[in-house]
């Protein structure tokens, strides 16, 4: 989408007018430059129609423009998600149709916040996945982008300039993850997400992109990945990002790890049929990391961080790895298998460990963990767990600015007694019964947070695990995507990261 920012002079094929409730006439200078005929249709859709009540829409047809006019609700209940709502909705009902000529206009009651969240709002819904339907492909082809003129009062234009720049580094972070998870997984599987990684790193000097393939896990002992991978005859790999790996060497930074489960069958504990199609969306998690190591980049961000892809395919075959197999990890830890389709948490234990090499100020991992948290949050809210108050709170708070809800979950000893309870190994991959199946899962994950530099009476390194199975896609309520993958949490860590 091209976009610009002026004053409320001329206006293009549509113009947007969100307005707040409660005017029975639009502010004095929403209609400049339109032709009267459009001035008097407009007015009277005011006088008569239109009462900006929260989700009411109106067209006004004219000759050379056509007005939309977009019911804010009461400014006074207005918030984040209400105006981004607002922008995402607006943008799905538009149709290029009318003209590619986009122009929003924000008069009373728009501050800068607000407008920028309506604008982020429109650019998120401003996706689709159609590089497999020939024929949309084509239509948007010839139809070319949007172009967006927003305007507002002198005032603002600068500030909105710099803020829209921004947004557009994160928005292109969000839709990168959206396509690597929309992504079928016979064209996206391990070695294709880090060959994808690596041209993204080719032309960025503050940018590295390290891939351990299926010969250095060997040679690391990287078995968690190994195990997972070793049934498909697409290899496991992991990704390493780092930007900007030159400053500030003394300071710590964040470590963001991804599951990538290419594609997830359950392997010899097989998944049953129905919507097994949707385990394409196993790598969202990485598809999450390699989206914020793009917003971040995008958006100039100058500090170090590092993200960790855990990228396997897991399959049944007469390679793949069985219930009953003892298995070791780069931990060191030992982990007993009892069912191949928690497979999810055995690679991240490998990436989990990786990250305390690079003593990290903080860990985040991000995967579609468990439907165990499908059944406790639906698809309203990801599973939140830490072993830190802090970055608990800290990731909350910025899901909840980024309208990506995350959820506190509890982290119970009684939950770790479970997972290490083995009477063969270190750690059990299942829990000894299915009830609180998300929590055993993050019980699982705590095993495999190293203490910071790997002392054994040492600190554990503060670590946050977020479980996006309900957000990844699916939750037909989130107005910022139309269908497929929803690119979660790039927003939420952008945020995190960029305001510490
Ligand atoms: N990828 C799945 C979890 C999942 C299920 C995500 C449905 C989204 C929707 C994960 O690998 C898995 O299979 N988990 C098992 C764990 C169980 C065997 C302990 C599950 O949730 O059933
Ligand atoms: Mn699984
Ligand atoms: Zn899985």
């Amino acid at each position: 989408m091209d976009w610009k920012v002026s004053e409320r002079e001329e206006t293009g094929d549509v113009l947007v007018l969100p307005v707040w409730e409660g005017k029975n006439k639009p502010a004095n200078s929403a209609l400049n430059g339109l032709p009267r005929s459009s001035v008097i249709n407009t007015k009277s859709a005011f006088k008569s129609r239109f009462d900006g009540k929260a989700g009411s829409k109106l067209s006004v047809w004219g000759e050379k423009c056509r007005v939309v006019l977009v019911g804010m609700g009461d400014l006074e209940k207005s918030s984040n998600k209400i105006a981004r709502d607002a922008g995402a909705k607006t943008m799905s009902s538009l149709s290029k149709k009318d003209g590619t000529n986009l122009t929003v206009r924000f008069t009373t009651g728009w501050n800068l916040e607000s407008m920028l969240w309506f604008i982020e709002g429109m650019m998120l819904r401003d996706y689709a996945f159609v590089k497999y339907r020939s024929k949309d492909k084509k239509e948007i082809e010839e139809q070319g982008e949007w172009s967006l003129d927003i305007q507002a009062s002198s005032r603002y234009l600068k500030e909105l300039s710099a803020g829209i720049t921004r947004i557009v580094g994160r928005v292109e972070g969000v839709h990168l993850a959206r396509d690597l998870a929309n992504e079928p997984p016979n064209y996206l599987y391990p070695m294709s997400y880090a060959e994808r990684a690596k041209e993204w790193a080719k032309d960025k000097p503050n940018v590295v992109v390290e891939v351990y393939d299926w010969d250095d896990l060997q040679k690391k002992g990287m078995y968690g990945l190994i195990n997972v991978g070793k049934g498909s005859s697409r290899k496991p790999c992991m990704v390493l990002f780092t930007l900007n790996p030159n400053v500030n060497s003394n300071a710590r930074s964040p470590c963001i790890v991804g599951k990538g489960i290419t594609f997830d069958t359950g392997g010899i504990s097989l998944k049953p049929g129905a919507s097994m199609d949707e385990m394409k969306y196993d790598m969202h998690g990485a598809a999450t990391v390699f989206g914020l190591m793009h917003a971040l980049y995008a958006t100039g961000h100058k500090e170090r961080v590092r993200g960790i892809a855990c990228l396997a395919e897991n399959m049944p075959s007469a390679e793949a790895y069985r219930p009953g197999d003892v298995i070791p990890t780069y931990s060191g830890k030992t982990i007993e298998v009892l069912n191949t389709d928690a497979e999810g948490r055995n690679v991240l234990a490998d990436g989990l460990w990786k990250s305390g090499e690079f003593d990290p100020s903080y860990i985040i991992d991000l995967a579609t963990l468990t439907g165990a948290v499908v059944v406790s949050l639906g698809h309203e809210a990801t599973g939140l767990w830490s072993n830190d108050s802090e970055l608990l709170e800290k990731v909350h708070q910025a899901g909840n600015l980024e309208d990506e809800i995350a959820w506190k979950m509890p982290l119970l000893p009684a939950f770790e007694k479970e997972m290490t309870g083995s009477k063969i190994a270190d750690v059990r991959n299942l829990g000894k019964s299915r009830w609180g199946g998300a929590n055993t899962a993050a019980a699982f994950l705590k095993q495999f947070v190293p203490n910071r530099n790997f002392e054994e009476d040492g600190e554990q390194i503060p670590w946050a695990h977020l479980d996006i199975a309900g957000t990844a896609w699916g939750a037909d309520t989130n107005a910022m995507v139309g269908h497929g993958a929803t690119g979660i949490h790039v927003r939420t860590l952008h945020t995190l990261i960029t305001n510490p």
